[in-house]
């Protein structure tokens, strides 16, 4: 593979990863720093690839503590390994937040089923558990208000392979239009 061939081979099995469940990136770190500097990861679902525009989309629910780590500060790493391929990808950017009534979060709403949408009519990620007898179950129509959609824009890839005797690595910047503005090999 030359440097062309490997962005594209990252950037395809991320978009690969939106649809199959299987797939090594379904599951990705995004990896924030909270107010008082520390590095915060968790892992989240790889929900959306643009690979011309270099973007990734995640859903999360907007009062959890990660939604306002990112709109303090929206530099963001995501970290992906694939077993299968023993390929890493370190994609570092910034994010866009889309809070519920933007029409990024309509739309990805509408495209989700009954049980993801469930997940956000509970009680505030973090809190602590209310007695399920004493509160009113709600449907899953009610955790709309809290839904929302991380925007990432890669300016960056490091991409690494794992191989037995020789490791490889490539590095690559990414205009604000996405297009690949330099790329090299550099030693893993
Ligand atoms: C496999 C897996 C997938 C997850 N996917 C998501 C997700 O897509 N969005 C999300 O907000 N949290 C997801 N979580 C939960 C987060 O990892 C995290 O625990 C939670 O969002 C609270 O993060 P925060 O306290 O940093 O805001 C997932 C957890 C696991 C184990």
């Amino acid at each position: 593979m030359n440097l062309e061939e490997v962005d594209a081979s990252a950037w395809s099995s991320l978009e690969a990863a939106t649809a199959d469940p299987q797939s090594g990136f379904r599951f990705i770190n995004l990896c924030s720093v909270d107010a008082a500097g520390r590095p915060q990861a968790r892992m989240v679902v790889l929900r959306r690839v643009d690979t011309v525009a270099r973007l990734i989309e995640i859903h999360t629910d907007t009062r959890s503590p990660k939604w306002l780590e990112l709109s303090r500060n929206p530099t963001v790493t995501i970290l992906g390994f694939s077993a299968s391929t023993r390929v890493q990808l370190r994609l570092a950017g910034v994010v866009h937040l889309h809070s519920a009534g933007s029409e990024l979060a309509e739309k990805a709403w509408s495209g989700l089923s009954v049980w993801p949408r469930s997940t956000y009519a509970g009680g505030p990620p973090g809190d602590e558990p209310r007695n399920l007898e004493l509160v009113p179950a709600r449907g899953e129509a009610d955790g709309k208000a809290f839904f929302g959609v991380v925007s990432f824009r890669a300016e960056s890839l490091d991409w690494f392979e794992l191989r037995r005797a020789d490791n490889r690595r490539a590095v690559f910047k990414y205009s604000h239009l996405g297009a690949v503005v330099a790329s090299r090999w550099i030693n893993p």
